[in-house]
């Protein structure tokens, strides 16, 4: 799949897609996960020419951006979530000249990008961490970390009780530069991602330049990793009660989701707003209530921030009713708009998130919910492979696993790599098409099953997840009811029915979901548009499947 002129809409001014600034209000976002996308040299990990290649794959299904998980220089002790130079690119995703052809191609495609940036902790090898440790105490290198003596008569103890949500204490003891043993230097995540001190004038700077380096590359914004996390409380106290918080909980603890944080999303703002096109931030940002996401996405703050709460929530029309509308009224509060997402690198995949054992259900649950999501007022994103309906993998041998929270055994789930595995492209056998080769590597092994979940094998097979996908976006599109917006007419039809209304002085939608595992019977929902299964019997009022959804154009 190669990019040609002749297809391509003609770039907008200033080489940028649209001149709109408002664009992410009702963007759909892809999330594409650099490892495990398209493998363009054919050494089993996926890379920046992988991604080109197949720009022109995610221009067809109907997104608007793309979302690029880290590509930056790093040993990979947390698949990139480990930065050891925020300016260059890791050698095997490709070098920065990648980054810009990459974004001239996708600009010139219409397609916006925005990229992974990670403030709340670098790696042991970033330059700033080896200068603390070889500075010793005392000295300003360390003052841009949290280095801390330890606890006990020989300060033999960790100098807090928190956790790594890895599993183990979140301090490690630093050898001093005389080799001998040090200070304790905080890791909310491994040993190798050292958290950066965020009260450190040098710490702010860097990264407002750090933001401005890529921006002036044409990037169009960043997901802030971690978002909630960068301020701790003052003076690091105890937790009290040391256990494991988990990675995607909403706990509020001394090191999450603290006041302080909300001054460095202002000051992110006037840097992006120094941009031309629209350049956004959209955090991920675990915590306890909407309203406190909310705080994140105040006009002079970050733009979006991920609705974790729907990416939790069980299957259930009478639940999912009053999460989106409590969402929606939390959002608008601010004037943002309530960014959907079902899937990312982190969780479980929807398909198999909502299975509950049963795996035909899980993909029956998933195509709907993902309609559902797409019907919403506001912006969406989308975890890569999600429109193949790819399930969790979850019998990978232990060999081949590399998420350190499995690695680390005492800690989180370990089941990150399960939603990772390299995306099937066409062919009967493994790598199926992810690499150039038949037979050649791939970072993860794929299921054998997977050459029937391929783009190619789901093209042009219009009962395929990735045909519904592609249906729904052009829909999306199309359609002066969908997109942005801050409300919905919520509509009662039936116990296990979700049910809304969406207008617009050019039209209206109605979207139907049906939690239920029977068939439902709906009164004159107007005209279908699209389902996620089939409807039944009479089209006046049809009998809408198990675990499905429906779009039908309203009077
Ligand atoms: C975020 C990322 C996750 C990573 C962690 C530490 O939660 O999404 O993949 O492990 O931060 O950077």
């Amino acid at each position: 799949m190669t990019l040609t002129a002749d297809t391509s809409p003609p770039p907008a001014p200033g080489g940028r897609p649209g001149a709109d600034g408002d664009w992410w209000r009702g963007a759909v976002v892809y999330q594409v996960y650099p490892r495990s996308f398209a493998d363009g040299n054919g050494d089993g990990i996926g890379d920046l020419t992988g991604i080109r290649d197949r720009l022109g794959y995610l221009r067809d299904l109907g997104v608007d951006a793309v979302w690029l998980s880290p590509i930056y220089t790093s040993p990979q002790a947390d698949g990139g979530y480990d930065v050891a130079d925020y300016r260059t690119v890791d050698p095997c995703y490709g070098t920065v000249r990648d980054v810009e052809l990459l974004v001239a191609d996708a600009h010139a495609l219409g397609l916006r990008v925005i990229t992974d940036l990670i403030p709340n902790h670098c790696s042991d090898q970033h330059p700033w961490f080896l200068q603390a440790l070889r500075e010793g105490p005392g000295s300003p290198a360390r003052a841009r970390f949290h280095f801390r003596p330890g606890r006990g008569v020989d300060n033999e103890l960790p100098p807090n009780d928190w956790l790594s949500l890895f599993g183990g204490p979140a301090w490690t003891r630093a050898a001093n530069p005389d080799g001998g043993p040090g200070e304790w230097y905080l890791h909310l995540f491994t040993p190798g991602q050292p958290d950066f001190n965020w009260d450190s004038g040098a710490v702010r700077d860097e990264f407002r330049s750090i933001m401005r380096y890529w921006l002036d590359r044409g990037i169009d914004g960043f997901r802030v990793d971690v978002a909630h996390g960068l301020v701790k409380a003052p003076g690091l106290p105890d937790m009290g009660r040391p256990e494991a918080v988990p990675l995607l909980g909403g706990n509020r603890v001394p090191y999450f989701d603290q006041d302080g944080v909300h001054e460095i999303y202002r000051s992110w703002r006037t840097v992006l707003d120094e941009y031309p096109g629209g350049r956004i931030a959209v955090a991920e940002a675990w915590t306890k209530t909407l309203e406190r996401s909310a705080r994140y996405v105040r006009p002079d703050e970050l733009h979006q921030a991920f609705n974790f709460k729907f990416l939790s929530a069980p299957w259930d029309a009478t639940g999912l009713r009053e999460l989106i509308g409590r969402s929606l009224d939390a959002m608008s509060a601010v004037d943002a708009p309530t960014t959907w997402t079902l899937s990312n690198h982190d969780v479980v995949r929807h398909a198999s998130r909502y299975a509950c054992g049963d795996p035909g259900r899980g993909l029956r649950r998933a195509r709907a919910a993902s309609l559902l999501m797409l019907a919403l007022p506001g912006s969406a994103y989308l975890y890569q492979g999600e429109e193949l309906g790819l399930p969790e993998v979850t019998d990978l041998p232990d060999e081949v696993r590399q998420d350190p929270s499995f690695l680390r055994k005492d800690g989180g789930n370990g089941l990150r790599d399960g939603c990772r595995v390299p995306l099937p492209w066409s062919g009967d056998q493994p790598p199926y098409g992810f690499g150039a080769a038949d037979g050649g590597p791939s970072w993860l092994p794929q299921p054998e099953q997977w050459s029937a979940l391929s783009v190619r094998t789901q093209t042009g097979d219009p009962g395929s997840t990735l045909e519904l996908y592609r249906a729904a976006l052009a829909l999306r599109r199309q359609h002066p009811a969908l997109g942005a917006g801050s409300s919905v007419r919520w509509l009662d039809l039936a116990p296990g029915l979700l049910a809304f209304r969406r207008d617009s002085p050019a039209g209206s939608l109605v979207c139907v979901a049906n939690t239920t595992g029977a068939p439902v019977r709906l009164p004159r929902p107007g005209r279908l548009l699209l389902a996620s299964e089939p409807p039944t019997g009479d089209a006046a009022e049809p009998l809408l499947p198990a675990d499905s959804a429906g779009w039908w154009q309203a009077d």
